[in-house]
């Protein structure tokens, strides 16, 4: 599958079949995430792999309720390591440290989709209570769930917009 063809047909998967993800292509997929730009190459980036069937019932909880984490075979928490990335200050705590753990998911979330294992970018929970469960010290705060598996729907293309596109200075039409 070209790039294009992949950033076009990926979907928010919330259903999963029971299939396995094999290790070499679960590695495959934490590696292109680590592949991913980042600001002065720093890498904050660090994921929690989480298998046991009791662990993801517990992150469906700290997710509010979203039952179809539970159902993927492994659940990614993409954490960011908020140490290294405060030689940039302010703008590296707030603002680089998210910015380069997105960048990181949606190369994640692509990579899976060329193997056909769906995924969803998972935002919503409780950020304390998932840092807890998970025992993350002080300085690694967790960005996002991303739950992993093959799908067991095909969903339907969500609506977008056509872009807000403006040319040389705010205002003008391109
Ligand atoms: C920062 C962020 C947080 C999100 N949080 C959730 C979430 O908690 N639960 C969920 O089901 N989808 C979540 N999504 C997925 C969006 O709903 C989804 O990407 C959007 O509806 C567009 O659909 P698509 O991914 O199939 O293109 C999140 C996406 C992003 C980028």
């Amino acid at each position: 599958m070209d790039v294009l063809e992949c950033i076009r047909t990926r979907r928010s998967v919330r259903s999963f079949k029971s299939k396995q993800i094999e290790n070499e292509t679960l590695n495959k997929i934490l590696e292109s995430a680590t592949l991913a730009p980042s600001s002065g190459n720093l890498q904050n980036w660090e994921f929690v792999i989480v298998k046991e069937k009791r662990s993801k019932e517990e992150l469906v909880k700290i997710a509010l309720g979203q039952n179809f984490i539970a159902e993927a075979p492994i659940v990614v928490i993409v954490c960011s390591n908020q140490k290294r990335i405060s030689v940039y200050g302010e703008r590296g705590d707030k603002l680089y440290s998210i910015q380069n753990t997105a960048a990181a998911i949606q190369n994640l979330l692509l990579a899976a989709w060329s193997f056909g294992i769906g995924s969803c970018w998972v935002g919503a929970f409780d950020e304390k209570a998932l840092s807890g469960f998970l025992k993350l010290p002080e300085h690694i705060r967790p960005v996002a769930m991303i739950p992993l598996g093959y799908p067991d729907e095909k969903p339907i293309k969500p609506k977008r917009s056509e872009g807000i596109f403006w040319l040389e200075k705010y205002g003008s039409k391109a």
